[in-house]
């Protein structure tokens, strides 16, 4: 299902203890939501179950961020990153996500069968700088041909991490 929520601009804050957490099959369809992700992204659970998880992307969200996180997580590894989601009524809330591939315990075997999220509520001095950075990376992602977009997302992104000497995550992280 493509998302066609037009946004509100209206801001839905997460509070300090609460978790957003979702568990989707290899290829991000949703199998679990907590209530807290239901009460955020304004839908049943009968209505989320089954659905592709960008029934919460956001169109201020560059692709690039999503090429990323799903390069991450096939590859086995955890993905730490910010990411602003939209709600069914047209509101935003911005949320930390931690994104890991789930394997099948005791089998020995390292398939991934699903991955797994959880968010929590990011400060907001950090949002502030990640919000200047995606729209940078959005506005050269349009600039750009379709098939060259997540290339010129990705330089902008890279060429404010590679002056640090980081790597992605541990400049995420370190914001
Ligand atoms: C476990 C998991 C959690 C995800 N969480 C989000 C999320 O909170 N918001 C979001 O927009 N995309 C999330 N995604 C990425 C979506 O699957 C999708 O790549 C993204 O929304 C971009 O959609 P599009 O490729 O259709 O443009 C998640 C993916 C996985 C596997």
């Amino acid at each position: 299902m493509k998302n066609k929520i037009t946004p509100t601009g209206k801001e839905i804050i997460m509070q300090d203890g609460d978790f957003i957490v979702s568990k989707t099959d290899i290829k991000g369809r949703l199998t679990y939501c907590n209530q807290i992700f239901i009460e955020f992204s304004g839908y049943s659970e009968q209505e989320l179950l089954g659905q592709q998880h960008n029934i919460v992307r956001h169109p201020d969200m560059p692709r690039s961020v999503f090429n990323l996180l799903w390069q991450t997580i096939k590859a086995g590894e955890e993905f730490f990153g910010y990411v602003k989601n939209i709600s069914r009524d047209g509101s935003f809330y911005w949320v930390f996500a931690n994104i890991t591939p789930s394997v099948e315990a005791g089998t020995g075997s390292e398939e991934i069968h699903g991955y797994f999220s959880v968010r929590r509520k990011p400060e907001p001095e950090k949002i502030k700088i990640i919000e200047s950075i995606y729209k940078d990376m959005l506005a050269a992602e349009q600039l750009a041909s379709t098939s060259d977009a997540i290339k010129a997302g990705t330089k902008v992104l890279t060429d404010i991490i590679n002056p640090t000497g980081k790597e992605y995550r541990e400049f995420i992280l370190s914001l």
